[in-house]
């Protein structure tokens, strides 16, 4: 059977989602989260050099690096060749969970209502991103999600800042949050590393209980 999203987080609990439009960022983005204290971080495939990125952060080796913004079989299939670890995408689709499946690492589709989660469910899948968690009602529409739902663990991420994240945490029902805002595409523009690991080392205490 495939490990789950919460075998290869191993109790990691903030999951940094970058978009790196120069993989010549790669390398320093890794080094500044993991200086910070982030454990893993998901690399949206929405740049032309996704890809790279995904094997320069993960060639760094002091995090697990997934992929994010998965849309289609053939995105996972080179998300994973590049050494994504888990695939994560911000809706269902069955063909991507199959391959997923198929390559043998976790897939954490994105629902936003009941039913979808049930899909998700029929499909084997019992850790969802809860997606676009912040607009579509935040900490009381995952509640009302999680109750008829008690085995699905929930990695809400869209519209997450630092003040929020704790009250997403404290839900026994949320595996990890995900979030942009310790990492940002202008952050890497004007090469603030630095604010990278400040940003990443105050969400990590704030994860923490
Ligand atoms: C994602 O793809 O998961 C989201 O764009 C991240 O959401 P955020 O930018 O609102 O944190």
């Amino acid at each position: 059977m495939n490990p789950g999203l919460a075998d290869v987080l191993a109790g990691a609990r903030l999951l940094p989602v970058l978009t790196v439009p120069d993989p010549a960022s790669a390398r320093p983005l890794a080094e500044a989260l993991a200086t910070g204290g982030a454990r893993c971080a998901e690399v949206t495939f929405r740049t032309p050099d996704a890809e790279q990125v995904v094997k320069a952060m993960a060639a760094h080796g002091g995090l697990i690096v997934g992929a994010g913004t998965i849309l289609t079989p053939e995105q996972a299939e080179r998300a994973v060749a590049a050494g994504a670890r888990f695939v994560v995408s911000p809706g269902l689709d069955d063909e991507v969970l199959a391959t997923c499946r198929e390559l043998g690492v976790p897939v954490v589709p994105g629902i936003a209502t009941a039913t979808e989660l049930m899909r998700a469910l029929r499909a084997g899948i019992d850790t969802v991103k809860l997606f676009p968690a912040e607009a579509i009602g935040g900490l009381r529409t995952l509640r009302a999600l999680a109750a008829p739902f008690p085995h699905v663990r929930f990695v809400p991420t869209g519209g997450i800042g630092p003040d929020l994240l704790a009250g997403y945490l404290a839900e026994p029902a949320v595996l990890a949050v995900g979030g942009s805002w310790p990492a940002t595409p202008a952050h890497l523009d004007r090469g603030d590393y630095a604010g990278i690991s400040r940003l990443t080392a105050d969400a990590v205490k704030r994860s923490t209980p």
